[in-house]
């Protein structure tokens, strides 16, 4: 007989002076099998609350509305047991979903910065909203290597290289986990989607990825083993299947490298249905009791939104198939987590008091605004830049005129589109279901709103839309395949609106500059919304191609997704800037960039395409090849990894190694002399690439193996110090060990991944 609630009050378990593996052990031996496979479910918060938790006994809840967070909780106090709901939902870039939480540029914009100590901000602020609201968890940072620009959810990542995304990756789980999980802001970081999920084919959305185990070594995996270091509390796994088996039946990849080899003692939650995608999508399970034992035995802790995964898990120990060991070890790493986030004597439910006090607080605005700032890339700039008359700023926050005083005209699909500036999982973008409108509209700055504010009073702002982007309609081919799995809809270009384009047109002639917002919308971005072509949509090429027919200069400014393939029409600018998606200060900062208010400061953590027939595009190709182009088009990117422009100049001279003789545990230190050349300040990007001059095996041509940023004014000259460590001069051997191989290395400094300036110097790694 089980224990009634009165008895279970006084049990151990309860009581917080036990050491935590003693409350565990107490509380999974009075629990059903019923109860132990309900708490390896995480379940869609948008059905049947009742049946989730008291049918289900559900052990976490994801995509909860406000309200649904408290009446979770309420119901969990009806069960036998009361253990605490793990809360769970996609805080991405901010609390996506909460209304009014601060939202900051998208991964990829946070990782234009290139500054670890500003993405650990902005993750701990998202942390202290999360955490006021009744979430314990969320499932970012996603740490997928991004190369076929295709792919539907490049903004989501760091971009392209491995040590970027190390880097970044490492400081977004410091910001989230805070002082530790007993901190009451503190909320669980997921490394995602583990692993190899970005190597799509054609970029299709988790398609099965043609990876060797060599390559995931090489540059798949080295985030995720970082993120093990920083202590990274739990891990999802991705949709995708590797060499035949989904990664969520992958016993090499979950129990031997990342539990065994990389020592990690976490919890691991699927992806979205993981396990019945075994059944109806991959096909190598043939029902959920089968799909329930493999994902066990495999070593998954939590199943993502697979209600079938209770019957099925209680189904396979009752005919002898799983044994019901492996149900314990699950639940019992799940139960240690609730308990060391205190959630037994604290459940962490929301404060209404400290939402008010935090939620889109003043202090998180300035850090959102300095991570937009930062995040822009300027791409090319005839001189346009920065507009005359820009140049000072009053202390309302807006630009002093020194000229006369000037007509800006803001036009575009993106120049007033809060939707496409917040990106994907951001209020409306689709994935639930209690904000249709998105954030309160005046959170957020678009380009328009941005040049209404900061430009010089005396200035005329004026807009036009110009032209559509396209929209998302519903799959002829129906609403549902055979087997009943809905069909995701599909995306239709707009065609051109002549009497809109005209508007454009007359609204630029009667200005002094226009800039031109173009880019993409949420309806090409994220889950199941890969693109065929990366060519910019609808009505917009033939709008860039009339605006710059009027001879008044034009400064594109791109707020999209992910890299499109620019039109010679974009590459006419004057000036093109790279917003990707910048989040709700994106407008301002954009307008105070054009004004000349700030400098430009960020760079591409990813490169972009002349055409897709390019990809996958990346600067850390492996050399061997027969020559280095197609016949009919360069390799050569438009725009490559680390680019970026200033409104002044750099010099880099004097690269100096100051030991050329190291051993394979020691550091290579290097300076390297940099000098403003200009009259404006730099907050200069400082990229050192190592190039392992002969190797056992193919190996890049370059790799990112460090970088710092400096502040030089204008005239000044400094030294600025750089470190490798040795042993990341590394590579994987034909045998799958990642070895440095002594010999001689190239130490190339520059300011981007192919600097035809780069500096170079060598050293040698000694046995
Ligand atoms: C599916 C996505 O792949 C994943 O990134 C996300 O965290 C989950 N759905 C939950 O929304």
């Amino acid at each position: 007989m089980n224990a009634p609630q009165s008895e279970l009050r006084t049990a151990p378990y309860t009581n917080p002076a036990l050491p935590i593996p003693e409350r565990v052990e107490d509380l999974l031996s009075s629990m059903t099998l019923e109860e132990k496979v309900g708490q390896m479910l995480q379940l869609d918060a948008r059905g049947d609350l009742e049946d989730l938790v008291l049918g289900k006994l559900a052990g976490s809840l994801l995509h909860a509305s406000p309200e649904r967070i408290v009446e979770a909780r309420k119901l969990v106090l009806t069960t036998r047991l009361q253990i605490p709901l793990l809360m769970a939902d996609d805080c991405i870039h901010g609390h996506s979903f909460w209304p009014g939480a601060t939202i900051f540029p998208t991964q990829l914009g946070m990782a234009s910065t290139w500054d670890p100590a500003l993405v650990e901000q902005g993750a701990r602020a998202t942390a202290v909203e999360v955490a006021s609201t009744g979430l314990h968890w969320t499932f970012s940072p996603v740490l997928c290597i991004s190369r076929d620009l295709r792919w539907g959810r490049v903004n989501e990542t760091f971009g392209e290289d491995p040590h970027l995304i190390g880097a970044l990756g490492k400081a977004m789980i410091r910001g989230y986990q805070g002082d530790g999980l007993t901190d009451p802001t503190a909320i669980l970081a997921t490394a995602k989607h583990f692993a190899g999920y970005s190597e799509t084919q054609g970029g299709r959305d988790a398609s099965e990825a043609d990876i060797s185990r060599r390559k995931l070594r090489s540059w798949f995996l080295p985030p995720f083993q970082e993120a093990v270091e920083a202590g990274c509390r739990t891990f999802m796994l991705g949709y995708q299947a590797i060499d035949g088996i989904p990664v969520t039946a992958n016993k090499w990849l979950l129990n031997d490298v990342l539990k065994e080899e990389w020592g990690f003692t976490g919890t691991l939650v699927t992806d979205w249905d993981n396990v019945g995608r075994m059944v109806w999508e991959q096909k190598v399970c043939e029902d959920h009791v089968h799909a329930a034992t493999v994902a066990v035995e495999a070593g998954n802790d939590l199943v993502m939104t697979t209600p079938q995964f209770f019957e099925g898990a209680q189904e396979a120990v009752k005919r002898g198939d799983l044994d019901e060991s492996l149900i314990d070890d699950a639940v019992r790493r799940l139960l240690t987590l609730k308990f060391e986030l205190g959630l037994f004597e604290d459940p962490r439910i929301p404060d209404a008091t400290q939402q008010a006090k935090v939620i889109g607080s003043a202090e998180h605005a300035t850090i959102n605004l300095e991570m937009a700032r930062r995040s822009l890339v300027l791409l090319s700039n005839d001189g346009t830049l920065p507009l005359d008359g820009g140049l000072n700023a009053s202390d309302t926050g807006r630009a002093e005129a020194t000229g006369a005083p000037m007509t800006i005209a803001v036009i575009g699909p993106n120049a007033n589109d809060p939707h496409a500036q917040l990106g994907d999982w951001a209020g409306a973008s689709g994935q639930i279901n209690w904000l249709p409108d998105g954030h309160p509209r005046h959170l957020t700055s678009t380009v328009l709103d941005g040049f209404r504010a900061v430009a010089p009073a005396n200035w005329t702002v004026t807009h036009a839309r110009g032209a559509n982007i396209g929209h998302l309609v519903p799959d002829p081919a129906g609403a549902t395949y055979a087997d009943g799995q809905p069909r995701p809809p599909m995306f239709l270009a707009a065609g051109t609106d002549e009497a809109m384009l005209q508007d454009a047109v007359n609204t630029a002639r009667n200005a002094d500059y226009v800039v031109a917002v173009i880019g993409d919308t949420v309806a090409l971005a994220g889950e199941t919304k890969s693109t065929a072509t990366l060519e910019l949509q609808g009505g917009q090429i033939e709008l860039v191609e009339r605006l710059l027919e009027t001879g008044v200069p034009v400064i594109v400014v791109l707020i999209q997704s992910k890299p499109s393939v620019l039109p010679q029409a974009v590459l006419n600018a004057a000036a093109i800037i790279e917003a990707f998606n910048p989040g709700m200060k994106g407008g301002q900062a954009v307008a105070e960039l054009i004004l000349g208010l700030i400098e430009p400061t960020g760079r591409l953590p990813i490169s972009f395409a002349r055409h897709a027939g390019q990809l996958p595009i990346y600067y850390n190709q492996i050399r061997g090849q027969h020559g280095d182009r197609y016949a009919d088009l360069s390799q050569d990117p438009l725009f490559a990894f680390g680019e970026g422009l200033s409104y002044t100049t750099v010099d880099y001279t004097n690269l100096r190694i100051l030991s050329e003789n190291i051993t394979a545990d020691g550091q290579v230190q290097a300076t390297v002399t940099l000098t403003n050349t200009g009259i404006r300040p730099a907050l200069e990007t400082v990229q050192v690439y190592v190039a392992d001059i002969v190797t056992s095996v193919t190996w890049a041509e370059r790799e990112l193996k460090s970088f710092t940023q400096v502040q030089i004014m204008p005239g000044q000259s400094v030294e600025v110090d750089l470190s490798v460590p040795a042993r990341s001069c590394s590579l994987v051997d034909q045998h799958g060990h990642r070895i440095v191989e002594p010999g001689a290395f190239d130490l190339l400094v520059g300011r981007h991944s192919r600097d035809p300036l780069i500096l170079s110097a060598q050293f040698r790694i000694t046995a």
